[in-house]
């Protein structure tokens, strides 16, 4: 059995009341998990910023359940009206952030540039960054999904070299698959990332060691077992289903019975 990893991203979506029935069900459920089982499973939740503090003092010391913005911005302090900084989301107990969303780049024009610059600011707070990546429907029907995805890893690379790399979380998302029910097949995922392994590990030896590889985009519990079981994933970005607490569990149950 391998470690999986569930990042559940409620986007812009719940409320204090939904985030304290949630938490506590997912704690509850992991009283019940024998030590063996329980090591081998993370939940990573993502809540609005705004409840992060919130979710913070529900989840406690908790050890199998972390938690993730959704954004931060570039600068640590200064005159930035209306903005959150990496070093903030450390000062309130955050451990992930979670970078280059597709909602993101679209709805707020945020550039390969911007994301770099956030990422570093993200590694030099020591919060792991979970960058995500993939192409648009026309650009994976004309076979550019690989080209897309290295460009928009280079531009961290190419500015702060690949150590800023390591420890972190590449995410691949394609866009035709967030929110749409389709998810990309097993072949076309190994594909995906054995390119970009390749490409890393033409910087720097044992990639496999030094980054994570998660998949998103339509995930239910209906094709985790089958993501899941792809071993060159490490882990699951959820967007639609994570707001269903019985999903989740579903999801983590298929896994450990
Ligand atoms: P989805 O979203 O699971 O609703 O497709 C995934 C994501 O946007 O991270």
């Amino acid at each position: 059995m391998k470690n999986i990893t569930i990042i559940c991203n409620w986007k812009l979506n719940g409320n204090k009341k939904l985030i304290n029935i949630f938490l506590k069900k997912l704690i509850n459920f992991f009283k019940t998990l024998d030590e063996h089982k329980k090591k081998y499973i993370k939940v990573i939740f993502s809540p609005p910023i705004l409840y992060l503090d919130y979710s913070y003092k529900i989840i406690n010391k908790n050890k199998e359940i972390y938690l993730c913005s959704q954004n931060v911005d570039i600068n640590e302090n200064g005159s930035f009206t209306g903005e959150i900084s990496a070093k903030m989301l450390k000062d309130i107990g955050v451990s992930y952030v979670i970078l280059g969303h597709s909602e993101r780049r679209k709805y707020h024009n945020e550039s390969d540039y911007d994301i770099s610059e956030k990422f570093f600011s993200v590694k030099n707070n020591e919060l792991t960054p979970i960058l995500c990546i993939g192409e648009n429907l026309n650009d994976y029907e004309n076979l550019k999904t690989e080209k897309i995805c290295i460009s928009q890893i280079n531009t961290i690379i190419k500015k702060y070299g690949i150590e800023i790399m390591f420890n972190s979380i590449i995410a691949y998302e394609p866009i035709w698959a967030i929110g749409t029910g389709n998810y990309a097949s097993k072949e076309h995922i190994n594909k995906v990332f054995n390119f970009i392994k390749n490409y890393l590990n033409s910087f720097c030896d044992n990639i496999n060691n030094k980054i994570k590889f998660y998949y998103g985009g339509s995930i239910s519990s209906y094709n985790s077992e089958d993501l899941i079981n792809n071993n060159i994933i490490d882990g699951l970005l959820i967007g639609k289903s994570s707001l269903y607490i019985d999903e989740i569990l579903n999801i983590i149950n298929n896994y450990i019975k």
